[in-house]
């Protein structure tokens, strides 16, 4: 098949398919510690034994996972596909290059393909066919090969309606209520929101693929460099539409950086600021970055650079994947952090979908929030949770130490991960709709003004500092991760927890419509002609009265 037919990305087309939107001056700041370098080795978890914790349930350890989804990643294309191409066409031009190991077709404003290819010689010989047939995207006078093309065959099937696939949305929370009503039960309603709210396979390898190519487009500057995604995408907790965390890793020596040349040339060079200070290293790195993918890399858009936040961040969108992604350096402590809590996520069947039903819940009441402010991140809420699981009369996860292969010294965690059999662990069959009720229990009745929590140890502490919330940030000893967070939320938490035991409580929880949980997520006036129904007055203020929360 002639190579021309396959188009290399025109700029002026794409422009007019993706123009630039102008910058949000209100993106967001993400408000995470720096203090990430404590972290030395790192191992990869083993599977787990028979007795072991999780009860012999068997899981790929965290790293084979990421080699494999950024093997995936680096053998596929992206495909533009024009309003007459279609999918069929394409896999049997793609599999005239090399066999096709998966496909799958998405719509982003328009028709995407994304190609995984078994060789990556496969990927080359196309990219080699398309670039040698054209002169464009000259960068340094060598040429990009980009991933990502336009395909442009006619077909007959293209002009048939086409269904659109949209890969990164959430289900909005009408939609979420009615599907759970079709469960069976409390727990079966937990996991069929999981199920509905979890990143798909295809949504993963998108934030996979958009981390190869904003690395290829970076070894043009940094040769041996890595991009390696972190936080939801990878932690097992991701939603459909979460951001894609990403850090770089140049693998340069000491105080080299790189520096802009002019408008679309870049080089590295040594500078003695950055060389006496990492902070500054990572601010100026992420600056030439922020220029650089403005200008050079295809698809990215609003760049907007945060170089003053505790973790400088890049925050762009990825227009043709539809993804928002936050580019940070010199942060390799966050993979561990997110390979913690995905080890956690695989102990236990019953964290995943426990801790995206209190994400969705504290949500939908107002606790967490995208933009920063008051509000309990998505991190810290989910140590929350694990924490109350490792604090519970019989212990669901095991203490962080326990699955630290080393000793402890408080300021210096050797984060490997040994093999994870033997733990002591007492069998517990708790429902996921108990474990919800005794976690809204939790809530209520912990002494948060008091008593700081420890995911390290699987325990509380006494809180000394003036913070309302301390939950304790695992991998560096004795920080905060809720500095943020006002004694108002820790009220609002409380009080909203309440409120969730009451309506749990109630005997039409089993049988009103919505039932189940679909009634924790009821808009207030809803609620309040359930209350009016339930013939309950003054119902938040009595049920605070009962917990204790509110003066009489
Ligand atoms: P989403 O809300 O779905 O994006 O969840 P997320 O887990 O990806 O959270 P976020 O994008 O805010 O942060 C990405 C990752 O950075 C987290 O998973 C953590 O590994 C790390 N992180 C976030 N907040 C903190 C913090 O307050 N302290 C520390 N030490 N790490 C944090
Ligand atoms: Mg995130």
């Amino acid at each position: 098949m002639a190579a021309s037919r396959v188009h290399t990305r025109c700029l002026c087309c794409l422009q007019k398919l993706f123009p630039k939107p102008k910058l949000n001056p209100k993106l967001i700041l993400n408000n995470f510690s720096s203090n990430f370098n404590l972290v030395k080795s790192r191992a990869v978890s083993s599977v787990l034994s028979k007795d072991g914790w999780g009860k012999g349930a068997k899981f790929e350890p965290f790293q084979v996972m990421v080699e494999r989804r950024r093997s995936e990643a680096s053998r596929s294309i992206l495909f533009f596909l024009s309003e007459r191409s279609c999918l069929e066409n394409l896999i049997e031009y793609c599999n005239s290059h090399g066999k096709v190991q998966n496909c799958f077709e998405f719509y982003q404003n328009a028709y995407f393909a994304v190609v995984e290819f078994k060789k990556k010689e496969s990927v080359k010989l196309i990219q080699e066919r398309v670039y040698s047939s054209r002169g464009i995207g000259r960068f340094n006078d060598e040429l990009i090969q980009n991933r990502l093309l336009k395909y442009n065959i006619k077909s007959s099937q293209a002009s048939t309606i086409r269904p659109k696939n949209i890969v990164n949305k959430d289900f909005p929370n009408s939609q979420l209520i009615k599907t759970v009503c079709h469960g069976d039960s409390v727990s079966n309603q937990i996991e069929m929101l999981a199920t509905e709210q979890a990143l798909t396979d295809e949504g993963i390898r998108m934030r996979f693929l958009v981390c190869t190519l904003i690395e290829d487009a970076c070894r043009k500057m940094f040769p041996e460099c890595e991009v390696l995604p972190f936080g939801s995408s990878v932690n097992n907790f991701g939603k459909r539409n979460c951001d894609v965390d990403m850090f770089i890793d140049p693998k340069i020596g000491h105080g080299m950086i790189p520096v802009a040349q002019s408008a679309k040339k870049f080089k590295v060079e040594y500078d003695q600021s950055s060389a006496d200070n990492e902070r500054i290293a990572t601010q100026n790195t992420l600056r030439t970055l922020s220029k650089y993918l403005e200008k050079c890399v295809p698809h990215c858009t609003n760049v907007l650079k945060i170089l003053h936040a505790t973790c400088p961040l890049v925050k762009f969108k990825h227009q043709a994947l539809g993804l928002s992604c936050d580019l940070t350096a010199n942060n390799r402590g966050a993979i561990d952090s997110s390979e913690m809590l995905y080890i956690f996520s695989k102990l236990d069947k019953r964290v995943q979908p426990l801790v995206f039903l209190i994400r969705h819940w504290c949500r939908y009441h107002g606790l967490t929030n995208k933009n920063p402010g008051q509000w309990i991140t998505n991190y810290p809420l989910t140590l929350l949770v694990v924490v109350f699981l490792q604090t519970r009369r019989v212990p669901i996860l095991p203490k962080l130490v326990d699955l630290i292969n080393a000793d402890l010294s408080f300021d210096d965690i050797d984060y490997s991960f040994p093999d994870l059999k033997g733990f002591p662990h007492q069998a517990d069959d708790t429902s996921l709709a108990d474990l919800l009720h005794e976690f809204f229990v939790f809530c209520t009745k912990f002494d948060f003004g008091n008593q700081g929590l420890s995911v390290r140890h699987g325990s509380v502490f006494h809180n000394d500092s003036r913070f309302p919330l301390f939950i304790e940030n695992p991998l560096v000893y004795h920080l905060n991760c809720c500095k943020n967070v006002t004694k108002a939320l820790v009220t609002k938490l409380r009080s909203s927890a309440a409120e969730a035991l009451w309506v749990m409580d109630q005997p039409g929880f089993l049988d009103s419509t919505p039932w189940g949980i679909g009634m924790l997520f009821l808009t207030p006036r809803k609620l309040e002609k359930i209350q009016k129904e339930q013939n309950v007055a003054a119902f938040g203020k009595r049920v605070g009265r009962v917990l204790g929360l509110f003066p009489n």
